[in-house]
C-alpha cells in the first residue's frame, strides 16, 4: 500500500526545550583558533576588534542557538582555566594532551563568553575531572558567577568584568569511562566523586544545574552514576532545605557509515538509548525512594552527530566532508531529540566551527556543509510542542549498525517529526531515506485551503558534498497546494512542510 503520514495538531505531546538545538565549541584542532576565533587572519575585513570571524557569528545568529558547550570534550581533562585569563603576555602555552597540541590560551573564560553574547547565546562550562582539583572548580564557578567581595569575583572585575555572567550550566566532567581520558575513573569513584564536588558547588552557587557524566544513556555506568547521585531533595535532618545535586544527565553518541543505510537508520539507536536512559533515570528515582513530584533529571545528549574519526582528516580525526547521507543522518538525529522531547532537555551538535561540523571556514570565508541546512531548518522551524504524527511506511529491512537497530526499532524509509509551534504553525519533517525511490504519500492533517511551505534538501546522489567548491545540498523553497492530498517526497530528501493551523 502507498504510504501515509497524518498530522494530529491537537494533540501535543510534550513541550521542545530549545536548547535541543545548542552547539559547542572545543579547543580541538581549528575549532576555536581560525574556527571562531582568528585574529592573525589577514583578511581584515573577516575579523572584529574582539579577533572573532564575524562571517561565523553572522552564519550562526539566525539560528538563534540557545547554548555552547566549552571548552572541551576530551580536552576539559587537562585544562586548568587560570591559565587562559588575565593579560594575553602572561597567559602560558602548555602542551596539550587530548588532541596532542600546544595550547596557547589566546581563547580562554573570558573571550568565550564575550563570543556568547556576541551570538546571542548562553555558556555551558565543563569541568576539569582530570587533572583539575574541586577548589580550581569552585573558583571558577566564582570567577564566573561571585557577586560578593571575593578573591575569584574580584579578580573578574579585575579583568574588566564587573558584572557576573551568571553561568547556569556546569558539567561534572566529560566521558570520565572513556579509556583515552586522561584520569579515566570506574564508575564508583566518577559517583562519589561527582556526589562531593555537587554538593559542594551547589552550596557555592545553588543557581547553578549540575551535568553528570553519563555514558551512551543504556549502561552499567549510566546506571551507577544515577543511583549514586539522584537523592531525595527537601528537608535534611537539620532541617535545612537540600536542592537535588544533580540536574540533567549527559550522554554521548556519534553515528557513521560508508554504507548509506547503515549510516541513516543509526540515529535510531540513540533513540533507543534515550529510552533506556530515561528508564534508568526512574529507576534511580524508585530505588532511592525519591518522592515522583521532585524535577526528574533531564537528558543532555551533549554530543551527537555522525563522526567516523578514520575517514575525517585534521586534528585526530576532526574535519569531517559531509556528503548529502550525511545531511539525511543528522535530519534523522534532530527527528529523534523531537519525538523524545520530553526526555531530552539539552542537546550539543559536536561540534559548531570546523571540528565534525556543518561550518567550515578558510582564511577567505566560510562553507555550509550538507549538514547545515537540516540543522538550520530545525533551529528555525522545530519549535513549540512535539505532537502526535501517524507514520505508515515500507521499511528498510538490511543491516544496521549497530546490528540491534533493527532488531529494536522501526526503521521506515520515511523518518518523521512534528510540532505545533506558539505561532500557530503546523511542522512535518520527512526525511525519506531510499536510494532509489520517490514516495508518493498521502497527507492528513492538513487545515483545508491552506497553502503548505516546502522547504527541500536534497541533491543528486548520497555521496555529494559542498565542499568541492559548489553548493550541491541546499534548501529549495515552494508552495503545494494540498491537490489530492498527495505529496511526493523526492528519494534521498529532507522535506518540512508548514502550514497555519
Ligand atoms: O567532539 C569530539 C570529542 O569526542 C570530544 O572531545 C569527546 O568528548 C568525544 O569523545
Amino acid at each position: 500500500s502507498s504510504p501515509s503520514i497524518t498530522v494530529f495538531p491537537s494533540q501535543k505531546v510534550s513541550k521542545i526545550n530549545r536548547n535541543i538545538y545548542s552547539g559547542f565549541v572545543e579547543h580541538m584542532g581549528r575549532c576555536i583558533y581560525t574556527g571562531l576565533f582568528d585574529p592573525t587572519n589577514p583578511n581584515k575585513d573577516l575579523i572584529d576588534s574582539n579577533g572573532f570571524r564575524t562571517d561565523v557569528l553572522e552564519a550562526l545568529k539566525p539560528l538563534e542557538i540557545p547554548i555552547f558547550r566549552y571548552p572541551g570534550g576530551n580536552f576539559c581533562a587537562t585544562y586548568h582555566w587560570q591559565d587562559g585569563i588575565g593579560p594575553l603576555e602572561s597567559r602560558p602555552t602548555r602542551p596539550e594532551l587530548a588532541w596532542e597540541t600546544v595550547e596557547t590560551n589566546h581563547f580562554g573564560t573570558d573571550e568565550f563568553m564575550k563570543w556568547c553574547k556576541a551570538v546571542n547565546a548562553e555558556p555551558f562550562l565543563c569541568l576539569n575531572f582530570g587533572t583539575g582539583t574541586l577548589d580550581e572548580a569552585m573558583a571558577w564557578v566564582d570567577y564566573c558567577n561571585g557577586t560578593r567581595d571575593t578573591y575569584y569575583a574580584n579578580l573578574r572585575r579585575k579583568n574588566g568584568h564587573e558584572e557576573p555572567y551568571k553561568v547556569k550550566y556546569w558539567a561534572l566532567g566529560n566521558e570520565m569511562w572513556g579509556p583515552w581520558q586522561i584520569e579515566q575513573m570506574t564508575q564508583e569513584a566518577y559517583a562519589e566523586r561527582a556526589l562531593q564536588w555537587s554538593k559542594a558547588l551547589k552550596l557555592l552557587d545553588p543557581s547553578i544545574q549540575l551535568i553528570l557524566c553519563g555514558k551512551e544513556g543504556a549502561s552499567t555506568w549510566d546506571y551507577h552514576t544515577l543511583k549514586h547521585n539522584l537523592q531525595p531533595a527537601g528537608l535534611s535532618d537539620l532541617g535545612e532545605e537540600r536542592l537535588p545535586l544533580v540536574d540533567l544527565h549527559s550522554i554521548h553518541l556519534y553515528t557513521a557509515s560508508e554504507d548509506h543505510y547503515e549510516n541513516v537508520t543509526a540515529p535510531l539507536a540513540a533513540e533507543r538509548h534515550i529510552e533506556v536512559c530515561s528508564s534508568l533515570i526512574d529507576l534511580a528515582f524508585i530505588e532511592n525512594k525519591i518522592p515522583p513530584e521532585q524535577k526528574r533529571p533531564g537528558i543532555a545528549f551533549d554530543e551527537w552527530n555522525v563522526w567516523d574519526p578514520k575517514r575525517a582528516p585534521g586534528s585526530k580525526g576532526g574535519e569531517e566532508n559531509y556528503t548529502l547521507s550525511d545531511a539525511l543522518g543528522v535530519a534523522v538525529w534532530l527527528n529523534v531529540f523531537v519525538r523524545k522531547s520530553k526526555d531530552v532537555e539539552m542537546a550539543c551538535i559536536a561540534q559548531s566551527v570546523n571540528v565534525l561540523s556543518p561550518l567550515m571556514t578558510n582564511q577567505k570565508g566560510i562553507t555550509k556543509q550538507t549538514t547545515w541546512w537540516p540543522y538550520e531548518l530545525f533551529c528555525k522551524y522545530m519549535k513549540g510542542h512535539t505532537i502526535a504524527v501517524h507514520v505508515a511506511s515500507a521499511a528498510y529491512e538490511g543491516p544496521t549498525k549497530p546490528a540491534w537497530v533493527r532488531a529494536v526499532k522501526e526503521t521506515p524509509f520515511l523518518d518523521v517529526s512534528a510540532t505545533l509551534d506558539d505561532e500557530g504553525w503546523v511542522n512535518v519533517v520527512v526525511v525519506n531515506l531510499h536510494l532509489e525511490s520517490d514516495m508518493e504519500t498521502s497527507i492528513g492533517g492538513v487545515k483545508e485551503g491552506s497553502t503548505v511551505k516546502v522547504y527541500t534538501v536534497t541533491g543528486s546522489n548520497a555521496k555529494v558534498s559542498n565542499m568541492g567548491g559548489k553548493e550541491e545540498v541546499k534548501i529549495e523553497e515552494s508552495d503545494w497546494d494540498g491537490k489530492n492530498g498527495k505529496f511526493v517526497f523526492p528519494k534521498l530528501s529532507m522535506t518540512l512542510l508548514r502550514w497555519q493551523n
